[in-house]
């Protein structure tokens, strides 16, 4: 081949190469800075369709489960960081970032803990303590954590919680106090760690979403340190309004990042009614396309929307199933072969379609 044959040849291929759309959804996310990310337990990790999957699609991943007090902490003298780990060093081989949860929450903690009449002065020496080795355990390694998760009701009120009234660490009655000594204990911890304040059904406009929008303006203007709020968005399709979602997700993002914190969605999964031979309908399936593009185009909206998360990847493995007793499940968005839904192309479509574009 002539030289200028094969300058041509190489630059319609490089053009080719620079230009093609990009194939899954690592590539479009990377190409709009754009965080996408999964749950994992690190056990599936030895599943080579899982775990080849999980690197091509993602470059993000978060602990389901192995990150949380019961996994990290079997008794009150040990840490054991087997499973996070494997984690981290599957996240480290493929490039990818790790985010952590949780640090603080009412729920999945160990028996020896729930169950261990302390006072509030030994709690509050034993959150701290585990803020500071768990955090500084994976400082450099966890970027951003979910530092407190799930403290407040559907009214907008503190829950009651081990950490908080029950008999909590020293702030019970005093509202949202405890959520700010601890954020500032992880500040302490890893100056360098994103800290997220992480709810559940706050994620639209409710006396919930009030409560956090208010808690984190109080947080920013007394300098209590948070970077970002985590929108879990699990959400069952039988109760989705789905122009209703977009518009009042989106504008719920805006408020919170007019704030100055960012936002990323946490635990995004659509679940579906099944029938009893555990099958769901067809229509039903790309209902949920709808709802996975208007959550995603909902983020895109915002530049400080940072990042979409779901709760896992593949309808083989979902916390749904056990959750709902079998009633709701295909959630996410592969099947149980890893095959991409319409969920899936729906998410792409939207990346591919970037964050300029307004639907
Ligand atoms: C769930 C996990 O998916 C399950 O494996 C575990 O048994 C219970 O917790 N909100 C959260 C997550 O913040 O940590 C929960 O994860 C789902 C609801």
């Amino acid at each position: 081949m002539g030289s200028f044959a094969s300058a041509l040849t190489f630059s319609l291929v490089s053009t080719f190469v620079l230009t093609s759309p990009a194939q899954n959804l690592r590539q479009a996310a990377d190409q709009d800075g754009l965080l996408v990310s999964t749950a994992v337990r690190p056990s599936q990790l030895t599943e080579p369709a899982y775990a080849s999957t999980l690197a091509r699609e993602f470059n993000m991943v978060e602990a389901e489960d192995a990150m949380k007090w019961w996994v990290l902490r079997p008794d009150a003298a040990t840490y054991d960081f087997g499973q996070g780990d494997e984690l981290v060093r599957f996240a480290q081989a493929h490039g990818m970032k790790v985010r952590g949860h949780c640090l603080v929450w009412g729920r999945s903690n160990p028996e020896w803990l729930t169950q261990g009449h302390f006072t509030a002065l030994q709690l509050s020496r034993l959150l701290h303590e585990h803020i500071d080795r768990v955090m500084g355990h994976y400082a450099g390694q966890v970027f951003a954590w979910d530092v407190v998760n799930e403290a407040l009701d559907e009214n907008g009120n503190v829950r009651s919680s081990i950490w908080y009234d029950e008999p909590g660490i020293g702030f019970s009655g005093h509202g949202t106090e405890y959520i700010e000594r601890v954020l500032r204990w992880a500040h302490e911890a890893d100056p360098h760690a994103l800290l997220f304040y992480n709810e559940a059904e706050g994620e639209g406009l409710n006396r919930k979403s009030d409560a956090i929008y208010a808690m984190v303006n109080d947080f920013k203007r007394r300098g209590v340190p948070i970077d970002g709020v985590g929108l879990q968005m699990h959400i069952s399709l039988a109760d989705a309004d789905i122009p209703a979602i977009a518009a009042d997700i989106s504008t719920n993002i805006a408020r919170l990042t007019a704030l100055g914190v960012q936002v990323q969605i946490t635990e995004l999964d659509v679940s579906l009614p099944l029938d009893s031979s555990g099958l769901a309908r067809a229509e039903d399936l790309s209902r949920q396309a709808d709802v996975y593009r208007a959550i995603v185009r909902a983020c895109l909206n915002s530049a400080g929307c940072t990042a979409i998360q779901t709760w896992g990847f593949t309808d083989k493995y979902s916390w749904i199933g056990s959750h709902s007793r079998g009633a709701r499940g295909q959630a996410l968005p592969f099947d149980r072969t890893y095959q991409p839904k319409a969920a899936y192309r729906a998410v792409l479509e939207e990346i591919l379609a970037g964050r300029s574009t307004r639907h």
